[in-house]
């Protein structure tokens, strides 16, 4: 009798665990990526309108076409790219960022990590 009581109690436990926490692969955590942004991109790109450092822009990068901010002297690599940067290419080219666009003069070694880049992801959806 009261193993079964536990036994309900333990799966109502896990069904609130189940619904409270975040979703891992798609969903990112718009606050926790701007953490990693300043952490990995900042020194690099700003996200401001019209402000280049040593890489463009990223504002309203999310759904851009690639290597189309005024006053950027990308490579020719990334002039060549035409695939808009919808979520999953942001995803690729942040992996590995000089593997997937061959040729690119960003020298950033990439994020591993999955959550980073959704998080991170998350936070350039913000900026617009
Ligand atoms: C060491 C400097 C550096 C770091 C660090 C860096 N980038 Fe870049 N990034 C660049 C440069 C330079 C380019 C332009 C690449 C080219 O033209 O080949 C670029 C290009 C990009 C582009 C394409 C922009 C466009 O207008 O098409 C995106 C998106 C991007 N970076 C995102 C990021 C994110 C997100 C991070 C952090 C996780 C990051 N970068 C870290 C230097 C950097």
């Amino acid at each position: 009798m009261t193993g079964r009581l536990i036994f309900v109690l333990m799966l109502a436990f896990a069904n609130a665990m189940l619904a409270t926490s975040p979703s891992f692969a798609a969903e990112g955590d718009p606050v926790a990526g701007k953490a990693v942004f300043q952490r990995t991109c900042e020194n690099c790109h700003a996200v401001v309108i019209g402000l280049n450092k040593v890489g463009p822009s990223l504002w309203n990068v999310v759904e851009r076409k690639p290597a189309t901010v005024p006053d950027f002297a990308y490579s020719d690599a990334m002039k060549a790219n035409k695939q808009p940067w919808t979520v999953t290419a942001l995803d690729t080219y942040l992996a590995d960022p000089r593997g997937d666009v061959h040729g690119v003069k960003m020298f950033f070694k990439g994020l591993p990590n999955a959550t980073d880049r959704a998080n991170v992801i998350a936070y350039l959806q913000t900026l617009k």
